[in-house]
């Protein structure tokens, strides 16, 4: 969507701090034996305390209110009795629905003693939304944000899931545009003042190609590499974007 009115961006504002404040809590609890439905748990308090609802639930029927994605799961991995073991990278992506406005953004956290090779693939791909985010201003071609992101993991020698990308959000969870997190050549469209939009680079050390998997919903790397992922949503101006996950 694109805003027009303060009240349409208080309501952005109010759906982006509830999914700062799920992501907030739920990353206190990422520990060594933790389960993903644990964490997902933590997120639908969240959720309930402040009368919003989870936006993949809402939108597409996903069986948990947060995606939670470990190692080679690259995006929309499913909650459940999977516990983290001490090394693992475990993304965690939260969209939340308040009163009909919604607000997306992901985390990369590592668990226990990280492999310093996870810890510099989560720290790439942060630099990376900085990068896009720095990038996305009125009047730039959308297609400069994916620049940005790629020229930024390139530096890291780690590649962009192609497949999957930012898009347009507000009244649902994916609007357009797309948002890819490369230098897609036919989106040459130019952002304008207001518009509302997700930065989310999904990177991985091997070559970020992705398959479904057996559970309808998570994806993974096709050649077994970690996988890291962060995200914010933000609001387009003349100047620096306001973050609205922040
Ligand atoms: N949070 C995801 C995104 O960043 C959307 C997940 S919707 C699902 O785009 F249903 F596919 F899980
Ligand atoms: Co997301
Ligand atoms: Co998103």
């Amino acid at each position: 969507m694109s805003i027009e009115t303060e009240e349409q961006l208080e309501a952005l504002r109010a759906a982006g701090r509830v999914v700062a404040e799920a992501i907030r809590a739920m990353r206190a609890e990422v520990r060594v034996g933790v389960s993903t439905r644990e964490l997902d748990e933590v997120a639908a308090c969240v959720f309930a305390r402040a009368g919003a609802r989870s936006g993949p639930q809402l939108d597409y029927g996903f069986p948990g209110t947060s995606c939670i994605s470990v190692n080679d799961e690259a995006v929309h991995g499913v909650p459940g009795s999977r516990r983290l073991e001490d090394g693992d990278l475990v993304k965690l992506d939260v969209t939340a629905e308040l009163d009909g406005y919604y607000a997306d953004a992901c985390v990369s956290v590592p668990v226990g003693r990280a492999f310093p090779g996870y810890r510099r693939l989560a720290e790439a791909s942060r630099r990376a939304l900085y990068s896009g985010m720095r990038a996305a201003r009125a009047g730039v071609p959308i297609n400069e944000i994916g620049r940005a992101v790629e020229t930024t993991v390139a530096g890291y020698g780690y590649a962009v899931c192609r497949d999957l990308a930012g898009h347009g959000i507000g009244r649902r969870i994916h609007e357009p545009p797309n948002v890819p997190s490369f230098h897609h050549p036919r989106l040459g469209q130019r952002l304008t003042h207001g518009l509302v939009i997700t930065i989310e680079p999904i990177i991985a050390a091997g070559d970020g190609e992705v398959d479904d998997t057996d559970d309808g919903w998570t994806l993974k790397t096709r050649d077994g590499s970690c996988a890291a992922h962060f995200e914010h949503t933000i609001v387009v101006t003349d100047t620096v974007p306001v973050v609205l996950t922040a």
